[in-house]
């Protein structure tokens, strides 16, 4: 279910649409779904941004709840797209993305265990504060949503999860009954439970014993406890399978994000998109790098900028207050400070000099800039691209290189330096 309006985040951007660890809300939920081994998978959008949420659930069947109705109209919506199919329906929130996969299938084996039509995941917390609460009685189990629950079904701390199992056939019969009759005038999918006990079937809620897997996403206060629980998930699967983080507290990896074992992450790091580190290559301190590539023992950082499309070959480094985009740097080159080197191919050996700039930026078109291997720039160098430099070449100190350097030639491209002498004296007489 993906097709709610996401009042409560205050923003025009869809709530499933958020992002967490370069994965939109809805991209997490359906990651365990996925992964738990759904074939069939079907995703209520809203009508409005329809597109945009279809983007990004892949091979999944879409479909349009029309009107945000409430949950059970949004499964309602839904069944038609489960037609010919009998068997178990595995309902998911797109907007809980805690869930892992070993979640879903504990509770799928729980519900084929115990024979019933319907299984409402719960979990126990202090403050449930917006959750639908669980009602347990003689009578059957019922689920009360916050708006409409007296003051004393307030004080019960078991919650609804918004995640269930219902045999197709139950819930096909027993959606076809919800009413709206309630404080929110909404179709309540959990209505659904007491109605499957209604037509004689056995229904169950199973407590997950793990409450943080559970959390729904309302607000941007549940978007940022959400994102700090995953970034510790990702964070441990990277130490777990090898890779060197030195301050968990305060590194930020994206899920897309390929970590080799024995690379190092330095304190003070966001990792994002694609980006990849070898065995031995080092990111950080303080450094922000996108869909940049580090080859073995390559480096980047302290405070480094590496933009997407980055790669840099074995034992490369980019240093303090540097930025690259579009950048291939060969083996052993470096680019030590303070430099911006974008839409440029850099040779191997060869060492950039502090402040170079590529101006690869004409105001309408992006140019390249090619260096070759063994090459030597001095300080202050500016490149106006598109421009190349061949092997051995060496640029002084402060030059704008605007023609291309040969191999092995000197480049230099400034006014001669003009000595008066005895100015000082002059200026104190006159
Ligand atoms: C829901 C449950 C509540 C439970 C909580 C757990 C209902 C009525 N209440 O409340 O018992 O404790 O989840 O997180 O189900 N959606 C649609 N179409 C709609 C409305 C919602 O697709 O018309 C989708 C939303 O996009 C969202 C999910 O259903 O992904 C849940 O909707 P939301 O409005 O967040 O329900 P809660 O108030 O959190
Ligand atoms: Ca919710």
């Amino acid at each position: 279910m993906a097709g709610g309006k996401g009042t409560r985040m205050r923003s025009a951007l869809p709530k499933v649409l958020h992002p967490i660890w370069g994965r939109p809300l809805l991209g997490w939920v359906l990651a365990a779904v996925r992964e738990a081994g759904a074939d069939r998978i079907v995703v209520v959008v809203p009508p409005t941004e329809a597109d945009a949420v279809a983007a990004v659930v892949g091979d999944a069947a879409i479909v349009v709840q029309p009107d945000q109705l409430g949950t059970g109209d949004a499964v309602r919506c839904a069944v038609p797209a489960l037609e010919g199919f009998a068997g178990d329906v595995l309902i998911v929130s797109g907007d809980t993305p805690l869930l892992t996969a070993e979640l879903l299938n504990d509770l799928l084996a729980a519900h084929v265990e115990s024979g019933a039509a319907g299984t409402a995941a719960t979990f126990r917390v202090a403050e449930p504060g917006g959750y639908g609460r669980v009602l347990r009685s003689d009578a059957g189990i019922r689920i009360v949503e916050a708006k409409d629950a007296t003051a004393a079904e307030l004080e019960v701390t078991e919650a609804n999860a918004g995640l269930y199992v219902f045999d197709a056939d139950a819930l096909r019969l027993t959606l076809a009954g919800l009413t709206n009759d309630n404080a929110q005038g909404e179709y309540y999918l959990p209505d659904v439970v007491p109605a499957i006990a209604a037509a004689g079937l056995a229904v169950r809620a199973a407590e997950v014993t793990d409450a943080s897997l559970l959390l729904g996403v309302n607000t941007r206060v549940e978007l940022a406890e959400a994102a700090e629980l995953l970034r510790t998930r990702i964070v441990e699967q990277h130490l777990l399978a090898g890779a060197g983080i030195v301050d968990p507290a305060t590194t930020y990896i994206d899920a897309t994000v390929t970590l080799a074992p024995d690379c190092v992450v330095h304190p003070f790091t966001i990792l994002r998109g694609t980006t990849s580190l070898a065995a031995g290559a080092e990111a950080g301190p303080h450094s922000v790098l996108t869909d940049a590539v580090l080859d073995s023992g390559a480096q980047a950082g302290p405070f480094a900028h590496l933009r997407a499309g980055t790669h840099l070959h074995a034992d490369a480094r980019v240093g303090a207050f540097a930025e690259t985009k579009n950048t291939t740097l060969g083996a052993r080159s470096k680019i030590p400070h303070l430099s911006y080197v974008g839409d440029a191919t850099v040779g191997e050996d060869s060492n950039i000099g502090a402040g170079n700039i590529t101006a690869n930026y004409d105001g309408t078109n992006k140019h390249q800039t090619t260096i070759g291997d063994r090459v030597r720039t001095g300080s202050d160098t500016v490149f106006v691209a598109p421009v190349e430099l061949g092997d051995d070449a060496v640029t002084g100190a402060g030059s704008i290189i605007t023609d291309d350097v040969p191999a092995g030639a000197l480049g230099i491209a400034r006014a001669r330096q003009v000595i008066k002498e005895h100015y000082a004296k002059r200026k104190r007489d006159a």
